[in-house]
This record gives C-alpha cells, sequence and structure tokens, in this order.
C-alpha cells in the first residue's frame, strides 16, 4: 500500500452530505476518533466499552466494526451498532464520547453522489422512450437507483485518426491545458487518487491509463469496475483519459495519438490510484467508508470528521479538490455543502462546455409503415432486446400553450401488450421548476443522458423534442408507431457531434451552489467547465457519455493541479491553489440564477460568493512567476470586520518584477429576500453593480527574484447598499495585480495581470434568523409511511398504545400518528437542539434529540415513546422547544447567539390497554 506521502492530489467527484433518516428501530453507526495521547489499543475492547455504556441506558446493543484507522491523520475506527430497543442518538453518541478512549465521536452519514444534471432542463428538450422490464402498467416514475446487470458491448465505429493528434478538447483549450500538453507538461511523475463511486478501466478511453492501485472500500478487495454505475468512470476519464495503445501510431509521443472523440485527460500521463466507495445497488456511500478512502489514498468550517481529514491532508501539503456542491434547484448564497467546506480544501464550482457534444446512437423507427433512422442518447439504464416495440403514449397532446405540465387523464387506457411496448414519455412532465415556473426556452441542441432508473425501467433512452413530436401527431392518427433500439453500442453505430454553445458557454452553471462556508469564508475556490462534459463511461453503457455536474469540473481543476505540480515539484497544495487562484479569470454576472436556461450577461463581474477566484487558466498558473500565502481575503461581517488583512506576495520567478496593485469590485447582493414582507427566505442570487473601496498598501512594489513582501488590505468604504443592516449585504472582488518584468522574454508569463478575491458582509450575520417560523410546525409522524401530515392544530391529543417490551414502546392506534414537528431551517446551523418539554413547566425539557453535524435539520422529528434517558415521559401537556446556533455566534454563551422556536402544546395521553407504565398509571 502506498503511503500517503507519496500522493499529490486527491480528488473526489460531486458527493453532498445528507442526514440520515432516524428509523423508529435503532440501528446507527458512529466514527470515533481516540485522544492524541490515548491510542485504541483494541478495537474489541473498544466495542465491550460501547456495549456497555449504551447498557447504561437501558439498551441492549451488539456493536460490530466497520473501518479501523491508523494514520498519523486520523486514529479511530467507525462501528455499526444494533439495538433491540430504542435509543436517542444523541444519548448514544454522549455515552460513545464519554468512554475514556474516544477523544471525538460522530455519526457516520450517508453522501450521495448527486445525480448527473441533465444538460437541458427545459421542458421541450426531448422526448423519452421508456421500456417497462414487467408486464405491469407502464407508468413507473422516474427514481434513483442503479441497475445491477449489463448487456455487454465492445469497441465504438467511430471513425479515428491514426496520426498523433494535437488536444483539441473544448475543456482543455478553454484552460490552456492543450497548451501546457503541448509543452510536454502531461502530469508524468504524479500520483492521483480518485475516490469515487466505481470504475471501469477497461474501456479504450482508459486502455493507456497508468493505474497503480486500485481498492474497492466497501469489500476490502481491489475490484473497482463500474458495471452499475457510471460517475467514477466519468470523473477518471476527465482527469486521466488515456488513449495510447489503441493502435496508435506514436506511443511515445506527448501528444496522445489517435484519440477517439478527442478524448484526453488533463493529467494523462499521470499514476492512478482507485478507491471504490459505493457498491452497486448503493446509491450513496458512508461517510466513514470516505475518510478510510481518504486515509488510506492521503477546523471547524465544519465539524465533520471527512472534512477534518480532507482539511488535515490539505495542511500536510496534499492538493484536495472537492466540489463545491450541485444545486439544481436554485443557487444564492448560503446553497453550497459538504466536504467542500472544509478549510484549505479546493471547492470546484462548474461552468458551461463552451461546446455541446452530441453523442448519440441509431435505431430505426417506422411510423406508419416508413422506416427512417432514429438517433437517440442511452440512458443510465440500456437493456432493449433489439426487436420491434411499439410506441404509446399516455397522453394524445404535448405540452400546453401556456407551459403548465399535462397530466395523464384519470381514465386513461393502459397498453394491450405492455411486455413489448415503449413508454413515450414528454419531457415537460418533469421540468416545472419548484415555484412552479414554467419553462420557455428553446430546445437544447441534442437529447441528453437520462438518469433515471424507475424500477420498473429496463432501458431508456432520450430522443429530440420534435422525433417524439412526429410520434404523438402519428399516434392521434391512428398510425402505428414501432421503434427498434440496439441492445449495444456496437450495433447502435455511435457518433458524436459537437455544436458551439454561444449562448452559455464559459458562464456558471445555473446549479453551481454559492458560497460563503457557514463561518463566511469565500467558496467555491475558482470555477471550471462541468456541463456538457464527454468522457469515458462504462462498457455497458457504450463507453462514452456526456454528463454534468461540478462532479465534472473537480477533476478538471485536480487535473490541472498535476500538471502544476509536475513543472513545480516543490510547490505544495497551498502553492498550486494560490497559483490557480491568482491567474483565475474573473468572469462576468449572467442572470440565469434558476432553471432558466438562458440568462442575460451582465456588464459586471459576478459576485465572489458564486465564481471564487474565477475561471481556471491552467497554463497561467503554471506560467506564473508570483505567488501568495492565501486563496482570497475574507472580511467577515461588520461585527466581526477585520481592521485589515494581510497577504504575502512572492516572486518565485528568475526575473525582478514590478507590481502595481488596484480594486477591481464585483457585484454586491443582499442575503434575505423581503419581497412582499417575507421574513425567511434566502435570495436565489442577487447581483448589483455596487462595489465597496478598498485601501491597498503598498499600491505599487519592486521584488527582486526570491524575495517577499507584505501586502495589507482593509475596507476603506462599504458599498451602498441601503438594506445592508436588515437583508445582510454580500460584497467583494478582487486585488487586481499587474506584473511587469523589464525583460523582453515572456516565456514564463511575467507581464501579466493577477487577481486576489476578497469578500466580505454588511451586515451582522448573527442578526440572520435560523428558523423559518413560517414553515416550522407541530406535525403528526406515521411510521408506516415514513411521512408527515400538515401543521397539526395547537391542543391536538396523541393517544400512545404504551408496551415496555416493545421498540419503540409507543403505538398511536387512533390514526397511527406520533407527535412530531416539521422543522425548516433557513441555513444550516452548527449546533441543533430540538427538545420535547412540559408546557407548563418551561425549561423542564424532559426530552432531547441534538446534533453536532452542520448539515442536519430540516425535515422531520418524531417522539416514539422513548426519551434519551428512557425516563418515563407521563401523560401532560408538552410543547416542541427547538434551539439553532445562529451563524458566527461562536461562544454560544449569550441568548442572543441563539434563535430559538417554541410549538403550541399538545396532548399526551396512554391507552387504557398500556403496559408496563410506572406505576401502572394511564
Ligand atoms: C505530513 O504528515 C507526516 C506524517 O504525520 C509528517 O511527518 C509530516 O511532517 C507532515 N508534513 C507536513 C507538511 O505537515
Ligand atoms: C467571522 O467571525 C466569526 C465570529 O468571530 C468567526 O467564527 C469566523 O471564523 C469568522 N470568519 C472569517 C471568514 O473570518
Ligand atoms: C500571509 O502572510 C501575511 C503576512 O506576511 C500574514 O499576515 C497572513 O496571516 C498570512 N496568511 C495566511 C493565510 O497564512
Ligand atoms: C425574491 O423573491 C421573489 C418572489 O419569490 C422572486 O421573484 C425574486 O426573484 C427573488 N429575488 C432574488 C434576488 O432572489
Ligand atoms: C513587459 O512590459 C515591459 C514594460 O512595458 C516591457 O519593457 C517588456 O518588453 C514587456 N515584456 C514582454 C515580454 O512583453
Ligand atoms: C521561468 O521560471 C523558472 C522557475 O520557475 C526559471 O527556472 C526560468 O529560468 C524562468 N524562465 C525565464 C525565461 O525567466
Ligand atoms: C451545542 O450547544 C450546547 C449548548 O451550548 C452544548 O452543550 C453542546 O455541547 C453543543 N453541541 C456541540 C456539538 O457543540
Amino acid at each position: 500500500m502506498p503511503s500517503l506521502k507519496q500522493i499529490s492530489l486527491l480528488l473526489v467527484g460531486l458527493w453532498s452530505s445528507t442526514a440520515v433518516a432516524e428509523g423508529p428501530v435503532y440501528q446507527d453507526a458512529f466514527i470515533v476518533e481516540s485522544d492524541p495521547s490515548t491510542t485504541i489499543q483494541s478495537r474489541s475492547d473498544l466495542l465491550s466499552d460501547v456495549t456497555s455504556a449504551l447498557s447504561g441506558l437501558g439498551a441492549s446493543c451488539k456493536a460490530t466494526l466497520r473501518n479501523q484507522f491508523d494514520s498519523p491523520h486520523f486514529t479511530g475506527a467507525s462501528f455499526n451498532l444494533q439495538c433491540d430497543s430504542s435509543v436517542q442518538q444523541q444519548a448514544a453518541l454522549e455515552a460513545i464520547r464519554n468512554l475514556g478512549v474516544v477523544g471525538k465521536a460522530w455519526p457516520v452519514r450517508q453522501v450521495k453522489a448527486q445525480r448527473n444534471i441533465p444538460s437541458g432542463h427545459d421542458g421541450r428538450g426531448a422526448a423519452h422512450l421508456e421500456l417497462p422490464r414487467v408486464n405491469n402498467a407502464p407508468l413507473g416514475r422516474l427514481r434513483d437507483g442503479f441497475a445491477s446487470s449489463s448487456p455487454g458491448s465492445s469497441d465504438l465505429l467511430a471513425a479515428r485518426d491514426e496520426s498523433p493528434a494535437p488536444d483539441t478538447l473544448s475543456t482543455h483549450v478553454e484552460t490552456g491545458i492543450d497548451r501546457l500538453h503541448a509543452e510536454g507538461i502531461t502530469g508524468k511523475g504524479i500520483r492521483i487518487a480518485v475516490v469515487d463511486s466505481s470504475f471501469d478501466t477497461s474501456v479504450p478511453g482508459l486502455s493507456g491509463t497508468m493505474v497503480g492501485y486500485t481498492k474497492d472500500i466497501i469489500t476490502g478487495g481491489s475490484v473497482t469496475g463500474d458495471d452499475c454505475s457510471y460517475h467514477g468512470t466519468h470523473v477518471l476519464g476527465i482527469v486521466g483519459a488515456n488513449q495510447k495503445g489503441t493502435g496508435a501510431a506514436n506511443d511515445s509521443s506527448s501528444a496522445q495519438p489517435a484519440m477517439t472523440h478527442g478524448v484526453n485527460g488533463a493529467a494523462y500521463d499521470a499514476t492512478y490510484e482507485l478507491y471504490r466507495i459505493q457498491p452497486c445497488g448503493a446509491d450513496a456511500a458512508q461517510t466513514d467508508d470516505l475518510i478510510a478512502a481518504f486515509l488510506q489514498a492521503g477546523q471547524r468550517g465544519v465539524d465533520e470528521p471527512w472534512a477534518v481529514v480532507a482539511t488535515r491532508l490539505a495542511r500536510n501539503g496534499t492538493f484536495v479538490s472537492l466540489s463545491n456542491g450541485n444545486s439544481p434547484s436554485g443557487t444564492g448564497p448560503f446553497t453550497g455543502g459538504g466536504a467542500g467546506m472544509a478549510l484549505d480544501v479546493m471547492a470546484v464550482g462548474a461552468t458551461y462546455n463552451t461546446i455541446t457534444p452530441c453523442l448519440q446512437w441509431q435505431g430505426v423507427l417506422t411510423l406508419g409503415g416508413m422506416s427512417s433512422p432514429l438517433s437517440f442518447t442511452p440512458g443510465s439504464r440500456v437493456g432493449f432486446p433489439a426487436t420491434s416495440l411499439t410506441v404509446w403514449s399516455p397522453t394524445k397532446s404535448v405540452k400546453s400553450a401556456d407551459g403548465s405540465c399535462n397530466q395523464v387523464a384519470d381514465d386513461m387506457a393502459p397498453p394491450a401488450d405492455p411486455a413489448n411496448t415503449i413508454l413515450l414519455l414528454e419531457r415537460s412532465q418533469c421540468w416545472v421548476d419548484q415555484d412552479g415556473v414554467s419553462l420557455t426556452a428553446s430546445p437544447p441542441p441534442c437529447p441528453w443522458f437520462t438518469d433515471a432508473d424507475a424500477e420498473s425501467t429496463q432501458g431508456i433512452i432520450s430522443i429530440a423534442h420534435a422525433t417524439g413530436l412526429s410520434m404523438i401527431a402519428a399516434l392521434n392518427n391512428g398510425d402505428s408507431v414501432t421503434v427498434i433500439l440496439p441492445a449495444d453500442a456496437v450495433s447502435g453505430r455511435v457518433a458524436v457531434t459537437s455544436i458551439d454553445n454561444t449562448e452559455a458557454g464559459g458562464q456558471l452553471t445555473y446549479y453551481s451552489s454559492w458560497g460563503p462556508s457557514l463561518d463566511g469564508r469565500s467558496r467555491p475556490t475558482l470555477i471550471a467547465p462541468g456541463h456538457n462534459i464527454l468522457s469515458t463511461f462504462p462498457r455497458y453503457l457504450g463507453n462514452w457519455g456526456v454528463i454534468g455536474g461540478t462532479s465534472m469540473s473537480t477533476p478538471l481543476v485536480a487535473g490541472a493541479a498535476a500538471l502544476a505540480k509536475q513543472a513545480h515539484p516543490a510547490w505544495d497544495g497551498a502553492q498550486i491553489q494560490a497559483a490557480m487562484a491568482l491567474t483565475a479569470r474573473p468572469i462576468k454576472f449572467n442572470t440565469r440564477q434558476r432553471s432558466d436556461y438562458y440568462g442575460v450577461t451582465r456588464d459586471f463581474l459576478a459576485p465572489v460568493i458564486a465564481q471564487g477566484a474565477g475561471f481556471l487558466d491552467a497554463w497561467a498558473a503554471v506560467h506564473t512567476a508570483t505567488l501568495t500565502n492565501t486563496t482570497s481575503l475574507n472580511f467577515n461581517d461588520t461585527t466581526h470586520r477585520p481592521s485589515h488583512l494581510d497577504f504575502s506576495l512572492t516572486n518565485a520567478g528568475s526575473e525582478t518584477l514590478s507590481y502595481t496593485l488596484r480594486h477591481t469590485g464585483a457585484a454586491s447582493g443582499y442575503v434575505m429576500n423581503t419581497t412582499g414582507g417575507a421574513l425567511y427566505d434566502l435570495t436565489t442570487g442577487d447581483a448589483q453593480p455596487v462595489y465597496a473601496e478598498l485601501a491597498i498598501s503598498p499600491a505599487s512594489l519592486t521584488l527582486e527574484p526570491g524575495k517577499s513582501a507584505t501586502v495589507s488590505v482593509s475596507i476603506a468604504a462599504e458599498p451602498a447598499m441601503p438594506e445592508a443592516a436588515k437583508r445582510i449585504s454580500y460584497f467583494g472582488g478582487y486585488i487586481t495585480i499587474d506584473v511587469v518584468s523589464s525583460s523582453s522574454n515572456n516565456n514564463n508569463n511575467t507581464n501579466s495581470t493577477l487577481s486576489l478575491p476578497y469578500t466580505g458582509f454588511g451586515g451582522d450575520l448573527t442578526s440572520l434568523p435560523m428558523i423559518n417560523r413560517d414553515q416550522t410546525y407541530s406535525a403528526g409522524y406515521d411510521a408506516a409511511k415514513q411521512s408527515s401530515t400538515d401543521r397539526l392544530p395547537a391542543g391536538r391529543v396523541f393517544e400512545c398504545r404504551y408496551q415496555t417490551s416493545a421498540s419503540p414502546p409507543c403505538t398511536f392506534p387512533a390514526d397511527g400518528l406520533a407527535p412530531g414537528l416539521v422543522l425548516s431551517l433557513v441555513t444550516q446551523t452548527r449546533n441543533l437542539t430540538i427538545d420535547l418539554q412540559d408546557s407548563a413547566a418551561p425549561g423542564g425539557g424532559v426530552y432531547t434529540s441534538g446534533s453536532n453535524n452542520p448539515w442536519d435539520g430540516s425535515g422531520y422529528h418524531a417522539w416514539d415513546g422513548s426519551d434519551r434517558n428512557r425516563t418515563f415521559v407521563p401523560a401532560g401537556e408538552y410543547v416542541w422547544r427547538v434551539t439553532a446556533l445562529r451563524l458566527n455566534a461562536d461562544s454560544g454563551m449569550v441568548e442572543r447567539d441563539w434563535d430559538v422556536w417554541e410549538s403550541e402544546s399538545w396532548g399526551l395521553r396512554y391507552a387504557a390497554d398500556s403496559t408496563g407504565l410506572p406505576g401502572g398509571k394511564v
């Protein structure tokens, strides 16, 4: 196994934290870190200590080891806990934390790989054909999941250029990676760890990729094959695709020969270590597995162990590249999340590719007896019998003129022969945004890969909207419509065509999450192409695929970092980040903030909390002779505003350089949206050409090679944002640095303009509400359906049938509803407590559900008969009390640090046939 120090880079696809719902039967998993001074001598002792600590809470539990961590960066273990009686997670956590050997403990959390973001999101963009797996009505809703088996497929029929090809991949041309490749900087000698779902390294696009080590973190084996996903294979191709050995003329050339579709990785000569962290059939990875992967490979923004480990590795010199997050339902301040918020890691946002690669297979369409070729894009399931399938549509009309979704008629008659029927769906049925806003953009240029896996679906494809319309028209005409779809890519005749994206190329995607982190640090670090990306796909999906997301920009940035490392072996992760941030190019604001595909580009720079340092320029990063010791300056809020922030400027080149420093403003905006008197809404991204004034000192200086100087920056005037105190404004911009060398030799790009981003907030972040009082209420929780009711009236009485031996102890025979609450938070909070409290004796909380996880919170919470210490909760009147730590309130010692909400009271009674009630009381 390689040691951590050998690994120069670490990247992970897009994983965003999601909370594990607390079920009624207690089953959980925890991560513990041992105190640095005490090592956990024996894991079996730890497990038995845990079991006895929980028996002290009256629970009989079994603990089994999941992962063992023996790294200097993290010593500890993770384990599963299964209890035959119910325990509150917080109580279990406290009991574990109180064990002598444990320094810190966290619950294991699920981290979902976010799905591919469709490359168009307008209703008219495409139609779908979906083949039901079984003979039931084929109206399966599109759901997440994975196919479990796959037909084989082999090489493409696409034309292949046999001569060494220059790098023409648009994402490389946009970022200067093509120029670095031309200079022979290709990642040679650099080791890159990729932590992702799974990897199919048997595909032609990865035939020349050097894989030095593979590990399946779930099974402990070395198999990383991908026959059930595609995320990891696509990510690996972006950074490491190498088609040498595919019949190329000149394998020794540093330019890659014979690149099918022009696909090559940003660091195609690096050596890869692959860590598979997601088994087939699962739709999420677990944080302890991510830690295990990060550790084997390799605070306080988020006190989350995975993020902590990422930060420690970054501080130890490893370049860690993580996604800043996808927010498909709308961006705006505080939409980023997960480990991308960790201190010192590179957090990456996504822009649109300047071209839209259109990857299509070909089948046969027969409309009323006339046959023609049918171009289509396969989805995440392919499993077609290659026989004639009857096209059937539940609706006879297309999207209505007013843009509303079509409803399937109640009296809809199912098809006669479902087993040989394929369902035609208009995409619009799925694409009306959360606010009910209908989408009216023109169609994207080609159908996109669909990540939809209804359990009843055997295969799914996308076709052009116009083709779908002609099918509907023929069906309405009484004509038969059939299709024959190839079972694999060979018979599918794959072709890729590219269409310029003149509308959105190079701009921020509508879903690329904004910062800042919960402690006000600027995020993302920078942005790079991530949407409409052609890369390798697993063999069963045809070897190539086009998908998009911040998952796709993250490996491109990691590849660029590998090139920087190759060119500058002495640079550590922080210096590589600084070089990339300084040389990134700030981009203009586009009004595309939601699902609106086409926005308007304004003549001012996008907020720094949306784009960070700007658009990646890998060539300039490698060729900069100037470095700073930070990637941004954060001026925090008005209450915590530093009088000045300093950074060091270093001439790392071989010539004397002169610097002139000036201020360039980027858009300001408000955090809170108060439209119509709203009190708890965040803006979905506001941007106004209003700027702060900076004082920069010195404003010019000259540095000899190897010399550094300190530059001091302060806010001379706040931006003119009149509602800043009430709505909290954000602002930012760049310290623009013009660099000039007297030499006329500019090989090192010495005459250049660099920029260092800064941010600030124009109010007190502690004044932001944390709890959305309009959308937080008492509700009933239905354990059978795992869902909550709407708001319940005050005074609602819940009658528990109590049985000591049962788990959970309460059932609610009247209507199955347990007392609960629906909680909506304005932003995430770093400390959340939910108390069940006697309404007659305020402060006498008898039930507490705490959370130490900053990403927990919004959702439903319920009481099932047990409290934290398994003391009996008597019949009576209760309220829910929620306490959330406010942003930037770091002491937590004073009342105004907390936002507190109390529900109206509700009643608890016990049924007459309850058993085991203390004192036999009812
Ligand atoms: C990185 O970690 C190793 C192992 O703990 C340690 O020896 C080394 O000094 C660390 N390097 C840095 C730059 O912190
Ligand atoms: C802003 O101030 C708060 C409160 O002191 C602190 O916790 C936080 O780390 C600061 N953030 C930044 C980016 O300096
Ligand atoms: C960078 O250097 C300056 C002065 O040289 C120092 O004040 C500042 O704290 C340093 N910043 C970081 C992030 O280390
Ligand atoms: C504020 O909310 C209104 C109403 O929902 C919406 O139309 C507007 O776009 C929002 N403004 C921002 C900047 O998010
Ligand atoms: C850089 O700028 C200086 C001053 O304008 C000039 O003398 C020098 O020739 C320039 N170098 C290059 C390579 O353009
Ligand atoms: C470019 O920079 C490198 C070090 O980063 C140095 O060795 C080389 O001499 C420089 N070239 C020129 C033309 O200044
Ligand atoms: C949350 O705040 C409470 C009250 O100050 C404190 O007792 C508890 O330790 C905090 N939890 C965490 C995880 O910091």
